[in-house]
Parts: C-alpha cells; structure tokens; sequence
C-alpha cells in the first residue's frame, strides 16, 4: 500500500460537481491524496503519514486524457499526401492504401516499436487511457497481429477490418464483406467493432452486416460516421446502441438532434478537422444540442497524425466552437464515457489516480498555449511514468 497528496494544488480539475465549481469541478489549493492508485480523498491541508507528498504550488492537475479513438497499428508516412493537401488537394478515403501496403511489408516488432513510440509520445502530453484499431492489415493474418499488437498496449482494442476494400478485394467487395464476418470476426478478439461508413469505404448495408455480426461475436460497436459525405451511419449508430460515433463532419441538424437524444457519444476529432481544413464550428452545434460529446486524437498517417490531446483542445476552442472547459471535459470524461468507462476521466474520491500535472496555474493554459508541452508528469494509477504500459 502507497500514499500520496499533492498538495498546494492551484487548479484541481475533478469534472466532478460535488468536490468543486462548474462543468469541470474546480477547486483551488487543496490537497488531493492517492491510496494504493486510487483517489482517496480531497483536503484543506496534506494530511499526516503519508508516503510521499508532491508540491503543486501554481501547477494544475488534471484526470488523464482518454484517447477513445486512434489507429496507431501501421508502418510508413504518408507526408507527400499532407503536402499535396497543403497545395489544395482534397482528403480521400483512397490514401488509406498506401498505409496497408506499408503495414503489410513491416514486421511485428516494427509496428510495436512504432506503436510504442507513439504512445511514448501521447504520455508525455498527459494521455493515460487509449484505444486502438486495426485497419492497416485487411487480411485475416495482418487484422489479426494488429489486434495482437495492440492487445500489448491496451484493453481497449478495436476491430476496424472494414476501414476500406484491400486491393486485392476492389471488383468484388462483397467477397471482403464475407471474409470479415465469416473469418476475421470470429478470430478476433477485441472490446470493439468499427466500420467506416462513408464515401470510398463501407456502404450502410455493409456497415449494418459487419456491425451485426461483430455484436453477435461479443464486441460492442462503434462507428466511423459522416467524415467525409452524409451516409445513415448515425441511424445505424442509434439503433445498434453504438457507444459512439465518430467524426461527424458532414452530420444534418436531425443527425445531431438524434444523437443529442440518445446515449451514443458524438465523438470529434479536432486533428482530423485541422489537418483536412474543415471549415465550421461543428463542435457548437454538438454541444447547444445537448449531445455527449468527447475528443479524441484519431492519431493516424493520414488524416490526423498527432498524439497529443492538448493540441486538440486547442483546436477544438479555436476552430470548433469549444469553449475550453468543454474541450478539457471532452477529453477526459467524455472519451471514459466513449469508451463505456466509469473508473477513469475524473478524479471522484474512488477513481484510478491516472492524472498529469500541467506547469500552469490553470486549465486554460492548455489552449490559451497552443503547440507548447505544458505536462510536467503524467501518474498511471497513482504511479509516475515516462514509458506507455498498459
Ligand atoms: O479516422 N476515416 C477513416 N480512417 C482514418 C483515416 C485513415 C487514413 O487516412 O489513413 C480517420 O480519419
Ligand atoms: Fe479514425
């Protein structure tokens, strides 16, 4: 058993309303006091006997920011796609091929060590929880080592064989329909089951086979919906009970009034929105709706390839309509709930101490300070790390 308080703590975010002030649960100067990796209780002074006590004089300490959407199982670059789109070519589902003929050539140790150092990388700006998909593999043995891979990372794994068709399966899709639900599914074994639904990739009655099939498996869906056109992605979200649905981009008003009316959390990808230019305050709308909304990082080579939750917030405020209590609430409890989690994204007296303590006298800074690292540590269960483990 291990104690121990920071004390003197200038900005507490607890996203929990009854130890402080507002959406985020602010409280100023106290101390927070950690048993044995989880949240024992929050004092006016350090309590006496403790194991180890940590100064936050002018720091902030927040829950650790829950990555409820990456694809960090892939090998290569794809930075000549990121130039072309800098001259004012459009994103399309297509580049996702390159990656798999890259994924496919690498070996396992080249896509651990390239998934380790990512994760090195989203550590050091205060990440303690991530989710993972496959999707760069598209064939029975390189869906699964993916998922193997990323099984070494984290519990929270994601199927996504049904990113786009593989090469190999263009003239006859429905072929690679078939091989997903009757092979691939039945050899995985992840948490989750996505599909991108949407122009170029999966069509809303695949989607629907695929998702259904996963269910009937054992995973629990989630959805790649209206990135890059308008599909049913959101209605098949809602009717399956997805935990959420992703992107959103190109959602109607009715698709954001019916997710805003369910449990399904509108998941935004502020990376993915910056990287393509996408114009709009599309996090606004989500938000004046009612929806649960969380931000994820969507780390990729091709659409968003950033691991760190503080420049999404930036953007998030910046360029999605966010205003940053929001954007820091998003990010924490809002991917734990993406991710159908209630021990994480908050500091509530009885939640794992999985926090980062921020060299800044507030929360704001984190997007007042765009593209500065304000982490100073990040603590898994109550422990300081500086390598990802799981
Ligand atoms: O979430 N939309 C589909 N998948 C990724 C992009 C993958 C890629 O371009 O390699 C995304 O943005
Ligand atoms: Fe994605």
């Amino acid at each position: 058993m291990s104690s121990l308080a920071l004390t003197n703590i200038a900005t507490l975010v607890t996203n929990s309303p009854e130890l402080g002030d507002g959406l985020l649960g602010l409280s100023r100067n106290q101390t927070l006091v950690i048993d044995d990796g989880f949240i024992r209780s929050l004092e006016s002074k350090p309590p006496e006997g403790v194991d180890a006590i940590i100064d936050c004089s002018e720091k902030t300490v927040i829950p650790g920011f829950v990555d409820s959407h990456t694809h960090l199982i892939f090998a290569g670059d794809r930075s000549e796609e990121f130039a072309a789109r800098s001259r004012g070519q459009k994103y399309t589902a297509g580049g996702i091929r390159t990656t798999v003929a890259a994924t496919r050539a690498a070996s396992d140790g080249q896509l651990r060590t390239n998934a380790q150092k990512l994760l090195d990388e989203a550590l050091s700006y205060g990440t303690t929880t991530v989710e993972i998909k496959s999707g760069y593999g598209l064939s029975l043995h390189d869906e699964i080592r993916s998922l193997e891979i990323a099984r070494n990372f984290t519990d929270e794994v994601t199927l996504l064989a049904a990113h786009v068709f593989p090469e190999e399966f263009i003239d006859n899709p429905d072929d690679y329909v078939q091989l997903i639900t009757d092979s691939i599914i039945p050899a995985s074994s992840a948490k989750w089951i996505d599909v991108f639904c949407d122009s170029g990739a999966f069509s809303s009655e695949q989607t629907l086979r695929i998702l259904q099939a996963g269910i009937a498996a054992g995973m629990l869906p989630r959805i790649h919906a209206n990135q890059l056109s308008r599909t049913n992605s959101v209605e098949i979200a809602l009717e399956l009970n997805a935990a959420s649905a992703d992107h959103l981009s190109a959602c109607t008003d009715a698709d954001i009034e019916a997710l805003a009316s369910s449990q399904t959390v509108a998941t935004l990808l502020p990376g993915a929105e910056f990287s393509t230019q996408h114009e709009g305050k599309l996090g606004r709308r989500f938000l004046d709706a009612g929806a649960h909304v969380a931000i994820a990082s969507d780390c990729n080579p091709g659409s968003s390839f950033t691991t760190s939750m503080p420049f999404c917030i930036s953007a998030a405020v910046s360029l999605m309509g966010f205003s940053v209590d929001e954007a820091l609430y998003a990010a924490t409890a809002g991917g734990a709930k993406a991710l159908r989690r209630n021990d994480i994204g908050a500091l509530h007296i009885g939640s794992r101490a999985d926090f980062a303590i921020l060299n800044s006298p507030s929360h704001i800074h984190l997007a007042y300070r765009p593209g500065i690292n304000l982490v100073e540590s990040t603590f898994k269960a109550g422990r300081k790390v500086s390598r990802w483990q799981k």
